[in-house]
């Protein structure tokens, strides 16, 4: 189904955004992950941890989402249990209409860690590739597996270095890789943790553009957690702010900034107050959780 082009800029015709949810009679199609009431513990010798507690989310089809939040807030395990890897406790969870385990059967999903786990025996091309043979080979448009293996790595900016092997490439370059294994198969949602967190300043700049240039050609839905508040402003379409102990969703800030999105868009006032909204939120959920400190900045008038 060819999907509408701008339908998140703030200039999209309400009927450009009705197509999302309406592509034609009689055919819904789903949101690309829905979660109501979830709660996820974890066991810790006899002790249980609950990391999740009531967490509603929903990603449309096609939309790229954000989860910021502070360390240890639970967005890991979020992803987690919406790619099938752990089994919420309570609470339902819907991976494109379906469960998460048949979404993983299906091949429907592309997971990108911060660690990019690169075989290290084989070259670039043959870690790309390896994701279309464990699944079952490459059917889509006529093209084979070799020129989809060399159309992704020409599209993260990779395809000079097909032929190393990841000892011989920087973080970036490796980071790289990993994003066209992710999205090799044609993943219909990309579930991504952090992968730019290790990668130094400009480089992360770089890999946030070619993310974007990517995302408008693959139209994926991606949820995408991050640390960086200006990071998950610039991609997303909408952040969803999580706070801790146990992890909840306190907010969800909507970003109708213009696509196609450049580094440009940093130097404007409203991404500017987005991202203060969203940094003022994310520290009232931290005095939240530190008395002390609320007290303290009450006591200044703050
Ligand atoms: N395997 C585990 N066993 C027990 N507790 C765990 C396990 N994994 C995570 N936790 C706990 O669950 C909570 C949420 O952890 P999670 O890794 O999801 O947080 P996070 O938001 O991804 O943190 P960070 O930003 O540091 O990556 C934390 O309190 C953590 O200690
Ligand atoms: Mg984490």
């Amino acid at each position: 189904m060819a999907r509408p082009s701008g339908r998140y800029s703030s200039q999209s015709s309400p009927a450009g955004i009705l197509a999302i949810t309406s592509p034609g009679p009689g055919v819904r199609v789903p949101p690309a992950v829905e979660v109501r009431g979830l709660t996820h513990s974890y066991r810790v010798g006899d002790r249980p941890v609950t990391a999740l507690d009531g967490i509603d989310l929903t990603v449309n089809d096609g939309e790229f989402v954000a989860v910021v939040g502070p360390s240890g807030c639970g967005k890991t395990t979020l992803l987690g249990v919406v790619a099938g890897l752990l089994e919420p406790t309570s609470g339902q969870v819907s991976v494109l209409g379906g469960s998460s385990a048949s979404a993983r059967e299906a091949r429907a999903l592309g997971l990108v860690t911060q660690d990019p786990g690169l075989l290290p025996w084989l070259n670039v091309t043959s870690n790309v590739r390896l994701t279309l043979d464990i699944t079952g080979g490459f059917t889509g448009r006529g093209a084979d597996a070799g020129e989809r293996v060399r159309e992704l790595l020409e599209r993260v900016g990779i395809a000079q270095f097909a032929r190393y092997f990841p000892g011989q490439l920087s973080g970036g370059m490796r980071q790289r890789v990993a994003l066209a294994r992710a999205l090799a198969h044609r993943p219909r949602l990309l579930l991504m943790d952090e992968p730019f967190g290790a990668l130094d300043e400009l480089s992360r700049e770089e890999m946030r553009l070619e993310l974007l240039r990517v995302w408008e050609q693959e139209r994926t839905s991606v949820v995408f957690v991050t640390h960086s508040i200006r990071e998950a402003v610039l991609l997303a379409d909408r952040v969803v702010v999580m706070n801790g102990r146990p992890g909840r969703v306190m907010a969800e800030v909507a970003i109708e900034l213009e696509r196609p999105r450049s580094a440009l868009l940093e130097e404007s006032p409203p991404y500017r107050d987005l991202v203060a909204q969203i940094r003022n939120l994310l520290s009232a959920g931290a005095d939240r959780l530190d008395p002390l400190r609320s007290a303290e900045q009450g006591a200044h008038g703050a």
